[in-house]
């Protein structure tokens, strides 16, 4: 995304930031620092040569989460797309350029999060992931979640939140409220893909990482 577009998506969520621009060759694949049962390595050893579902048919690569391991954050999304599929990262597309200004925009960069997805693998098509796939693929996502122990969570979009809050509730009704995964906070914001199409859901958005950073503040007391 060019430093217009890139503008007008932040005047259209009415936030006025500039920081130094991260780019993406910057994100860190965890490594193995988890002293626990499992660990980092053998988790994405294992989704990168997992054959559970069909996906692994047509996939190019899986999408492991990637970023810091030691985040008080926890980014969730829906699925690779093309390019994630391409490049083996999540959110590495014109989409990732926006959840990228969306951080920013809460004064966090692409270092100081993790960021995963429910799929580790592409949909044919970005087609939107079934029921059976999620429950199958969301092992390797509560994984990561253990292992990282974040402060928050913020699902992106409707399939994560569900995902996560084992739930079939509309993203209306899950956004503006603290969930909880386990003893996380988490909370649901829209998707930086429907962002791209609705200049009126980026105010909404805007709100909803405000919701999401004070959260973080109440819980650090
Ligand atoms: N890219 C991702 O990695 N996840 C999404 O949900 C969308 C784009």
């Amino acid at each position: 995304m060019d430093n217009v577009t890139r503008l007008q998506y932040l005047e259209a969520m009415g936030i006025a930031v500039w920081l130094p621009r991260v780019a993406v060759d910057q994100l860190q694949v965890p490594d193995a620092k988890v002293k626990l049962t499992d660990n980092w390595e053998s988790l994405q050893a294992e989704v990168s040569r997992c054959k559970r579902c069909d996906l692994c048919e047509t996939r190019k690569s899986t999408v492991s989460g990637a970023g810091n391991i030691n985040a008080e954050w926890l980014i969730v999304g829906e699925a690779p797309g093309l390019s994630e599929d391409q490049q083996g990262l999540p959110f590495v597309g014109k989409t990732g350029l926006l959840l990228t200004e969306m951080l920013r925009a809460i004064n966090l960069a692409r270092e100081d999060v993790f960021i995963t997805n429910v799929l580790k693998c592409r949909p044919p098509d970005n087609r939107e992931p079934k029921s059976h796939e999620v429950e199958t693929c969301k092992t390797y996502l509560l994984r990561e979640h253990a292992l990282l122990k974040p402060k928050i969570i913020l699902a992106l979009g409707h399939v994560a939140a569900q995902a996560l809050l084992n739930t079939q509730e509309p993203l209306v009704e899950l956004r503006g409220k603290v969930h909880a995964l386990n003893d996380t906070p988490l909370v649901v914001v829209y998707h930086p893909a429907y962002l791209l199409r609705s200049l009126l859901g980026k105010r909404k958005a805007w709100e909803d990482l405000k919701f999401a950073m004070q959260t973080v503040k109440n819980c650090k007391g």
